[in-house]
């Protein structure tokens, strides 16, 4: 069958390696693609909001089943719009509509969902800017660290934690006074400030049925020793050592079937991941956020210890036929170091030529923001790469991964040296 892949990113290049391993994949696009997918796919120049455009591409190339990487196009509703027309709403998709987006698209909503549902999270209160001054007395009465959370999608950003209540009061202001965020910040969460370890545990999901994926934890701070501003994520590492079958069984009775259980209760349909980001508070889980899409960098690290033909899986989500289901999943790890642009996650140059991608054969080179040209591949982006390699132990993967990254260069690239550590030496 044609599949198409919506995204550009290192999650993007990741997905399209490994469904291009499976024999039912013919011809394989990604739109729009970066240098790197369009060694294993070919680009198509259209935009992941162009929904018309893409229903065009569909039908001329006989697409079976479209799988769609980033939050935009699903919150926006490119489901939906398929849906919608009578020569696309047969096509296969991997990715909920709208109304299942929101449990990434809408803090608000992903929280009361929860709530609902009785899944462990973080107390909250949500509050619009009607209500700022409501707002502002009832920081005066919480203990801090306070975490403010903007309701929409805000790139990552949206998350604040103050270690003050005047620092809460001023982000506060910010956010719903000042519209910090746009529409995003039109309403604001105060949730309460759990402490503990962050890992995430991924989802395919028919709505009925699922497969849980290998989890992975991430790395969000640009620095060594989860210094400085977050990121989209400048590492990932899989399976995670604190994830025990314990934990683990915790997570599928409190977390995943409840939330499958709460998604049909409420007629919402979902075929696609859930990626569920959550806090191990002294061995429970807790709830930080739903995606309604894999991780990135994340991604790089689960594709790459999943055994499946992925593509069966994949379709048989999208036809909602996942019952009995098994996925196959190497006892490997994975670690993916980013390589990033000088000045990431501020302001960073474009087009620095990139030196050593060919030198690689211990683990595997994903392109996130790169670009062919006549003199090269080069910087696209503020993520430029994910380097991912594996091992028997998380020692080997690591070495692998870093013995790869020395090897490649441009000005003022940069990367954290500590990806994975936390790990090797927990407990200890
Ligand atoms: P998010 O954008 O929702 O992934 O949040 C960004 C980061 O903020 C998370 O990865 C956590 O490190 C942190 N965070 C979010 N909510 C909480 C919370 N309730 N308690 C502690 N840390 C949190
Ligand atoms: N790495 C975090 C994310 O993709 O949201």
């Amino acid at each position: 069958m044609n599949i198409l892949i919506i995204g550009s990113g290192g999650r993007e290049h990741a997905l399209a390696w490994k469904i291009s391993q499976s024999p039912h994949c013919e011809k394989l696009f990604v739109a729009p693609g970066n240098a790197g997918t369009s060694q294993v796919a070919e680009n198509v120049a259209l935009r992941v909001d162009d929904f018309s455009g893409l229903g065009r591409f569909c039908v001329d190339r006989q697409i079976g089943l479209v799988v769609i990487g980033p939050e935009v196009p699903l919150v926006k509703g490119l489901r939906d719009y398929f849906e919608a027309q009578p020569d696309l709403h047969n096509i296969p998709i991997v990715g909920p509509g709208h109304s299942g987006a929101r449990l990434e698209g809408s803090k608000d909503f992903s929280k009361a969902f929860m709530v609902r549902h009785g899944i462990p999270t973080a107390q909250a209160r949500t509050f619009t800017a009607a209500e700022l001054d409501e707002g502002l007395q009832y920081l005066a009465g919480q203990q801090p660290p306070i975490v403010l959370k903007a309701d929409g999608l805000a790139a990552g950003k949206g998350v604040v934690i103050c270690a003050t209540v005047a620092e809460a009061q001023q982000e506060l202001r910010e956010m719903l006074g000042e519209r910090k965020f746009g529409d995003a910040s039109a309403k604001v969460l105060v949730e309460q400030f759990l402490t503990g370890i962050e890992l995430s545990v991924f989802i395919l999901t028919d709505g009925k049925d699922y497969v849980v994926l290998p989890e992975a934890k991430d790395y969000k701070r640009i620095g060594d020793g989860d210094a400085g501003p977050n990121t989209g994520g400048m590492g990932s590492v899989s399976p995670v050592v604190f994830a025990d079958s314990t934990f683990l069984k915790k997570v599928e009775q409190r977390v995943i079937e409840p939330t499958l259980s709460g998604l049909q209760q409420e007629n919402i349909p979902y075929r696609g991941f859930i990626f569920i980001g959550l806090m191990n508070v002294k061995g429970e889980p807790f709830v930080i956020e739903y995606n309604a899409r894999m991780g990135d960098p994340e991604t790089q690290s689960v594709m790459s210890r999943i055994d499946s033909d992925w593509v069966e899986v994949l379709s048989a989500c999208a036809k909602g036929e996942l019952a009995g289901k098994k996925l196959k999943i190497s006892d490997e790890f994975a670690v993916t170091v980013v390589m990033a642009a000088e000045g990431y996650p501020g302001d960073y140059a474009k087009g620095q030529i990139i030196t050593g991608l060919a030198s690689t054969t211990d683990a595997r080179v994903f392109h996130a923001g790169t670009r062919q040209t006549d003199e090269g591949v080069v910087t696209d982006g503020g993520r430029v790469l994910a380097v991912t390699g594996k091992g028997a132990s998380l020692d080997e993967a690591r070495q692998r991964a870093y013995r790869t990254v020395a090897g490649i260069h441009w000005p003022g690239a940069q990367y954290r040296k500590d990806i994975g550590l936390d790990l090797i030496n927990f407990g200890k």
